[in-house]
Order: structure tokens, then sequence, then C-alpha cells
């Protein structure tokens, strides 16, 4: 009993505090790491992990409790409320939280692997399967720039609104949102508003997607709850618009620089990008047929007029009949997504692919010794897996695994 000296302790010398609730072992391999590689003023101003260095609150702990997040949460049912706080320094923090994107990634595991990965301002980072772009978010809360390439035209107006809403005038949006019922009324009137179409350039296009993705988000709450959208939109708008408020608090309080994004509907397979582009890669496909993303958002993709059956055709992990044949499709267009990512990164850049198995629908192919086998092939040389337990009593899948490459070129 004595001699025992408690694990923390033993890694991080006792001036290093971590943020509360780190406590998965993946966590502390991803905390250790960065304190392995950066100096304590780069700690301070960037890590995930950290709460406080010497005594110094980090720029993290800080950004997250400047939000006031049980102030933009009032009107939240009991669930979703908890579901925030709880989350408050691992996933509900920034602009993160402006649509509950299904799959979406652990933001702090991202801001974490940029550190490790030793990415910083002037780098740019791609992520060629955005979904609700995390990534992007992160990078650019980092200074970093990014792109983000997705097949879902939802997934790029979600990734519009979370980036743009990083850096705006709160003012405007203000302005503009007067009247929430007359918006309301209008986005359902004109279906797929004829000002989304018609107004490519203007300025202030900007601040009417972040209504737009509002009533979407209203649209798929009022068909999982008993509610209408008539009396949900005016609660969701208003948390929208705290959450952009407080974070624009924090971010000038902080005086937080914020990159530049790129959001891009288009395919990981065709990448519109030209070669030796981007300085890292991170991204997460589909884990085979696991979720049907265009099914999930099927109210809101509609909404916006575009046709499910053509989008289809393209989408990783959708096609084919039967366990071998759909894997068979799958593994043929992940190798070429993997040769799009080595096309378009330079030399020497990381490339992380976040992806899980679910041996079940599977028959017990893993998914990540495939991806291993097929990014060694294309010269993505295989550095590590990192293995991230999946938690819910409801998971089928039990783990994700965390796959650093480096592009040899
Ligand atoms: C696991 S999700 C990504 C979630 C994302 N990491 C996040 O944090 O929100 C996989 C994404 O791959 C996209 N996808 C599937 N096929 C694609 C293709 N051919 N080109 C680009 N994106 C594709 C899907 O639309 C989906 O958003």
């Amino acid at each position: 009993m004595k001699n025992h000296i408690p694990l923390l302790e033993k890694l991080f010398d006792k001036n290093y505090q971590l943020i509360d609730g780190t406590d998965e072992i993946f966590e502390l391999d991803l905390a250790l790491w960065e304190y392995e590689i950066l100096s304590k003023k780069e700690l301070v101003e960037r890590s995930a992990y950290f709460k406080l260095v010497d005594g110094k609150e980090t720029a993290h702990y800080k950004t997250c409790n400047l939000q006031n997040l049980e102030e933009v949460h009032k009107n939240s049912s009991f669930r979703t409320k908890i579901f925030f706080l709880d989350g408050k320094y691992s996933t509900g923090y920034a602009t993160h939280s402006l649509f509950p994107y299904r799959g979406k990634f652990h933001p702090q595991l991202i801001r974490a692997l940029l550190n490790i990965l030793d990415i910083k301002p002037g780098h740019i980072v791609l992520d060629p399967m955005a979904g609700s772009s995390t990534v992007a978010v992160e990078a650019n809360l980092l200074g970093i720039d990014a792109i983000s390439v997705d097949l879902s035209p939802f997934c790029e107006l979600m990734g519009k609104v979370k980036t743009f809403t990083l850096n705006l005038d709160i003012k405007i949006l203000e302005s503009i949102i007067k009247n929430p019922k007359e918006i309301l009324d209008k986005l359902k009137k004109d279906k797929v508003p004829e000002y989304f179409k018609n107004n490519k350039d203007d300025k202030k296009r900007n601040y009417y997607e972040i209504i737009l993705l509002a009533f979407l988000d209203t649209v798929g709450f009022a068909g999982r709850s008993s509610s209408s959208v008539d009396k949900l939109f005016p609660r969701v708008l208003d948390r929208y618009v705290s959450t952009i408020k407080y974070f624009q608090k924090a971010r000038q309080k902080m005086d937080l620089k914020i990159g530049k994004s790129k959001i891009i509907q288009g395919s990981v397979l065709n990448l519109p990008l030209g070669d030796n582009s981007v300085d890292a890669v991170i991204t997460s496909p589909p884990y085979s047929f696991a979720i049907d993303y265009l099914k999930n958002d099927q109210p809101q993709l509609e909404y916006l007029g575009h046709d499910l059956e053509v989008l289809r055709q393209e989408m990783i992990g959708l096609q084919g009949r039967g366990v071998e044949n759909k894997l068979e499709i799958y593994f043929d267009k992940m190798n070429q997504a993997l040769g799009e990512m080595k096309r378009v990164s330079k030399k020497n850049a990381p490339v992380v692919i976040i992806i899980g198995t679910n041996d079940i629908q599977t028959n017990g192919v893993r998914l990540e010794t495939k991806v291993i086998e097929l990014g060694e092939k294309q010269g993505l040389k295989f550095e590590l897996n990192l293995k991230k337990p999946i938690r819910g009593l409801q998971n089928t899948m039990k783990e994700e695994s965390i796959l650093f490459f480096t592009n040899q070129k």
C-alpha cells in the first residue's frame, strides 16, 4: 500500500492537471503524447486534454467555461441539457453542438491529433469524408486552415454553418432573426428557398444558412418528438443564436485566431483538389454499411431538393447485395479513396483514418485490417493502430481504430 504511486502521478508531473472526465485509456495515451511533444506554452495554448499547466488554465478549458452552456441550454429538455453539460469540455463546445450529427468525431480527439501530428497555422488539413466538419472546426479553432469534402449536400450546409459561425458579426445575425415566425413561414412555403438558388454571392447568405440549418434541425427534431415544427423552431433557433453568441464572446475574450475553411460538396473518389496540396488528412469513412447516411438525412436532403438515388450511386457503403458483394464494392471504393488521399497530400504528410467494425454485419471481416493492407499497397506507410472503445449498451460495435499512416509518395 505504502509505496503505490497512482497512475496519473506516474504519467504527469504534479504541475499538470487533466480536464475532468479524461479517463479512457486512449485519452490518457493521447494526453501523454501531447505532454511529450508540446512545450508548456503550447500545452496552455492548444492542448486537448489539459486543464492546468503550472497553475495556468489552458485555452481549451477557458473557452469552454466562458461559453455559458447552462444559459444556452436553459430551454432544452433535461436530457439534452445533461448531454451537453456532461460533454462541456469534450463534445459540446464552440459550434460543434449546432447540429447533433450522428457518427460525428469526438472533437477533443481531433484537437489532440492535430497537436500530435504537428499541424500548425500555415498548414492545410483535409477531411475528404467530412460529415459535420468536426475536423475543420477544430483546425480553425487552432488557427489552422481546413478543407472539408463530403458527398452529401446536407453535410456541406452543416460544415459551412459550423465553420462560418466561428467568426461572424453577431449584430447582423440578430438583425436577421428579429421575426422567427416570418422566417418560418417563408422556409415552409418556399420549400427550397428561392433565395439560396439565386443569391450565391450575397454577403448575408451565410447568415441565412444558419437559419436554414436551425430549420432543418427542427424538422428532424419534430419527426422524433410529439411536438410540431412551429412550436419547436423558435426554441431551436434561440439555442443556435445563443450558442454562437456565447462562443463569439469567448473567442473575443480569448483573442482566438480562427483559421479559414473551404467546404466542398464532392466525392472522395475524385477529389476536386490538386496533387500535393494538403499537409495532413484526418478522416473517418462510413464503417461499411453500419449507417445509411442518406436515409438518416432524408428529410433534410429532400427539403433541399436532392435526389437520394443519384447520391446513393457514389456513396461509400451503400451498394451491393449480400454481405460478400457489399464488402467487395466497399473495399474497392476505399481503395480508390486511399489513392486520392495519397495523391492530394504532400510527401511525408500524416494520413489518419478512424474506422470501426461491426463484426455481426461483416461476418467477422475486420475493416481496419483491410484498410491497413489497402493503404500500404497505395504507398501509405502504416505506423500505428490506437484503439478507442465505444461505450453504450446499445452499440454492437465495441471499438474503433485510429490508424496512423505516413504518405511516402
Ligand atoms: C463517419 S461519417 C463522417 C463523420 C465526421 N467524421 C463527423 O465528425 O461528422 C462518413 C461520411 O462519409 C461521407 N461519404 C460517403 N461516401 C462519400 C464519398 N464518396 N465522398 C465523400 N464523402 C462520402 C458520408 O456522407 C458521411 O458524412
